[in-house]
């Protein structure tokens, strides 16, 4: 049996959502009871962070634009984007985000760390089949840098088109470590969706600031597990949406995947959500992909497009079968009585601070 993180061990794994408002003197108590599970999180942190004192300095897209290379990759990011704006998605094979990513920036060394690093996830607060650790990123076109923020709860809602027996709840993730934020490839990844969205006009959701220079990053770390006893669901909850502006998907490898497990689909965004795909209209699937490969990407316009995935099926039924992704949601700040007030706060992380460039392709 897995241990239980010392945080959800604290605080729970999950709690009902109470009305998570902002009050107009400060902080809220339900807000000083999470800053405390982030100072919970900070002492843990402490030990960890004194053995990468001597990190190597994060990716600097500055540094990058003397060579040859880059134009190359920002001539081939403005066509993916001019499709992604065209289409509202855009599929990208990891072989070709291999250079692009590299022209960014991203160390040799650090590509296979980066395959590797769903090693470290432990137990999901809600689904049994699924192992995660999530962390906040800030993009910041004021100061044209992507920041980590501090921890805070998630949760997302039926009102945001995800229906699931955990919607509506606060769930308390385990965060992701300098293993995956310091490395390279990584922040390449992130550098590379801001390149992609920013600027982009969408479908606007409720509740959120689109006048704010600043985009909220939640990045997730998944690893689905099927087992003899278990079916292994990347999307339990079947039709919906991520509940953000931009969602972006990364696969890093698998184990024991039979070839047509974990097909996305993008439906209309009239399809009903929460049903299976054997019960969507056919009429209504707008797009198929499917990851592959390590650093196969694809982008999705989260408010004008719904998807599904289908499940993780094992070749060998009687061994273990794991899929792992990283998964990016970038939404505006929430306002006023949205679900995720008073969870979504933009100030830095204390222990585990990181900041580096980042660049644009808009005038905004
Ligand atoms: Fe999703």
């Amino acid at each position: 049996m897995e241990a239980i993180s010392p945080i959800k061990q604290i605080w729970g794994t999950a709690a009902p959502i109470l009305r998570l408002r902002r009050t107009p003197s400060g902080y809220g108590l339900h807000q000083r009871w999470y800053r405390g599970l982030g100072n919970a999180s900070t002492a843990m942190n402490e030990t960890r962070d004194m053995a990468v004192k001597a990190r190597p300095p994060p990716l600097n897209i500055k540094r990058q634009s003397c060579t040859p290379e880059f134009y190359e990759a920002i001539s081939r990011i403005c066509q993916l984007r001019r499709k992604y704006m065209e289409k509202r998605t855009v599929f990208v094979d990891g072989e070709e985000m291999v250079p692009i990513l590299k022209a960014l920036g991203a160390r040799d060394e650090d590509f296979p760390r980066l395959q590797a690093v769903n090693n470290s996830l432990v137990g999901d607060p809600t689904l049994p089949f699924r192992k995660s650790r999530n962390g906040r990123f800030c993009f910041d076109w004021d100061t044209k840098s992507v920041r980590r923020l501090e921890f805070q709860p998630f949760a997302l809602s039926v009102g945001e088109d995800f229906k699931r027996h955990d919607s509506d709840t606060v769930r308390v993730f385990d965060e992701v470590d300098n293993d995956l934020q310091l490395n390279t490839a990584f922040q390449a990844l992130m550098v590379f969706k801001g390149l992609m969205f920013h600027g982009m006009t969408v479908k606007e959701r409720p509740k959120l600031d689109y006048h704010s220079n600043k985009w909220v990053c939640t990045l997730f770390a998944l690893r689905t597990v099927t087992t003899p006893e278990m079916l292994g669901e990347p999307a339990l909850e079947g039709v919906h949406t991520d509940g953000v502006d931009h969602t972006m998907t990364t696969y890093l490898r698998s184990t024991n995947m039979t070839p047509d497990s974990a097909v996305t689909f993008l439906h209309d965004v009239k399809e009903k959500t929460g049903i299976r795909l054997q019960e969507t209209a056919p009429e209504m699937i707008r797009a198929r992909a499917q990851h592959r490969h390590f650093l196969d990407t694809l982008l999705i316009v989260d408010n004008e497009r719904k998807h599904s995935i289908s499940p993780v099926y094992a070749v060998n039924a009687s061994r273990e079968a794991t899929r792992d992704m990283l998964i990016f949601f970038t939404r505006k700040p929430v306002t006023g009585d949205h679900i995720s007030a008073g969870i979504d706060s933009l100030n830095p992380h204390r222990e585990m601070g990181l900041e580096f460039p980042a660049m644009s392709l808009s005038d905004e």
